[in-house]
């Protein structure tokens, strides 16, 4: 058995999935065979929700019925609110979306049964429950008086009417969900990696998908988009960021929002975003972040060579929906849960324990003298 190391499962391929592929022929990251932009274009995050979760492109009839059973579930329990109303003001809103599917765990009526419906149903509630706990933890830490579910609003359209009180402009509406289509699925990331590994032991959804918000917290996945904007923040004003971002270099700083595991001439996924982060920067006026946005783009690629991802974009354009930073990643949260039960159900379908062999270079065997002689 060769045991030379791949630190990171570098370039290492682990299992098969149909879920969703970076095709280099077309540059683009699809879905179950369409490309991300297209349903970016042509559909909103429940066609995509339903296509990653069931395999292909809903119809009418199938579409009613998928957006009904997500709007049906949008409730939280008496239990979880209260428990959500005792969570420390000052927590990360990721820790309070760990707890929270923990809490739904506990009370989910088929926790135990691993079986495809079985986990197509407590993905719907999982997926229609978070944006209702996030948006009850932003009122709360904010002093203010929950907002329930309204069943007439899209999943978008819901979670800026629970945060906020109101539905903002159809074009707000629209960039939030292109996010949500962008954010829904990346084959083996981090996070879907550790859904996989824990599920690998068929162990239940809810402890997969807990696992999987640890993961996407750290800043060098999904708690990037957070970092992007702490960034920006401390740039301030364009005519700081040329400065600011060779002094960062300089220091041999990472640059959130930069680089990627898989794309290495720039992530698919940045035009379409970054298209909705101008039209989002329009209808607030606002072009400040835009410009910070240009010029250090401009120098990572001519210094580094390194391009955006995802998340450089996203942060700033959450930051001008009124978001505060530290939900940035919890919002990642509620569209990611959409690929990772799809790769949950996968494994299940076809699993082997995920368990990878180790280099060893501890101590050699030597024996052990009594507490006396030690
Ligand atoms: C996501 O995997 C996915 O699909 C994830 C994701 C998804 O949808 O699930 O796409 C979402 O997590 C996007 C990534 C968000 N993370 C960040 O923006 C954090 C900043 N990025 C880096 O930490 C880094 O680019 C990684 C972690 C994303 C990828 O790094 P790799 O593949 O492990 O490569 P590496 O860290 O070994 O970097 C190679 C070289 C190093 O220089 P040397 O030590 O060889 O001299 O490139 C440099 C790095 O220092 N480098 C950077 C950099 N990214 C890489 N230098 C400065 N800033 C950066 N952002």
């Amino acid at each position: 058995m060769s045991e030379d190391v791949k630190k990171g499962l570098l370039g290492i391929v682990v299992d098969e999935t149909e879920v969703s592929k970076v095709m280099p022929e077309i540059n683009s990251l699809t879905y179950r065979g369409y490309a991300a932009q297209d349903l970016c274009a042509r559909c909103n995050f429940e066609e995509v929700a339903y296509l990653i979760l069931n395999g292909d492109l809903p119809n009418k009839k199938q579409l009613k019925k998928f957006e009904k059973q997500e709007k049906n579930e949008r409730t939280l329990s008496k239990n979880l609110i209260s428990i959500l109303k005792q969570m420390p003001k000052k927590a990360h809103p990721m820790d309070v979306a760990r707890t929270a599917v923990s809490v739904m765990g506990l009370e989910d009526k088929q926790t135990s049964d691993n079986s495809q419906k079985a986990n197509l149903n407590k993905t719907m509630r999982i997926l229609a429950k978070m944006p209702t706990a996030l948006a009850l933890f932003y009122r709360l830490r904010n002093g203010k008086k929950m907002i329930s579910p309204k069943k007439k609003l899209s999943f978008a359209e819901n979670f800026f009417y629970m945060c906020f009180g109101k539905v903002p402009n159809k074009d707000i509406v629209k960039a939030f969900d292109v996010s949500l289509i962008l954010y829904a699925e990346h084959s083996f990331n981090v996070s879907t990696f550790t859904a996989r590994t824990i599920t690998s032991s068929l162990s239940d959804i809810h402890g997969a998908i807990t696992g999987a918000i640890a993961s996407l917290k750290g800043p060098l996945h999904g708690g990037a988009n957070e970092e992007v904007m702490q960034m920006m923040k401390k740039i301030k004003k364009p005519e700081r960021a040329l400065k600011w971002i060779n002094k960062a270099l300089d220091n041999k700083q990472v640059i959130m929002g930069f680089g990627h595991r898989v794309y290495k001439n720039g992530d698919s996924r940045v035009p379409t975003m970054r298209e909705y982060f101008k039209k989002v920067s329009k209808i607030k006026k606002d072009k400040t972040f835009e410009k910070i946005y240009d010029i250090v783009e401009k120098v990572m690629i001519e210094r580094k060579n390194i391009h955006p991802n995802v998340d450089y974009p996203t942060g700033p354009t959450y930051h001008l929906m009124g978001f505060d930073t530290d939900f940035f990643t919890p919002i990642f949260v509620l569209s990611r849960i959409t690929g990772w039960s799809a790769h949950i159900m996968e494994q299940h379908a076809a699993n082997k324990l995920i368990r990878p062999l180790a280099k060893y270079k501890g101590s050699q065997h030597r024996k052990v003298l009594s507490l006396n002689y030690r």
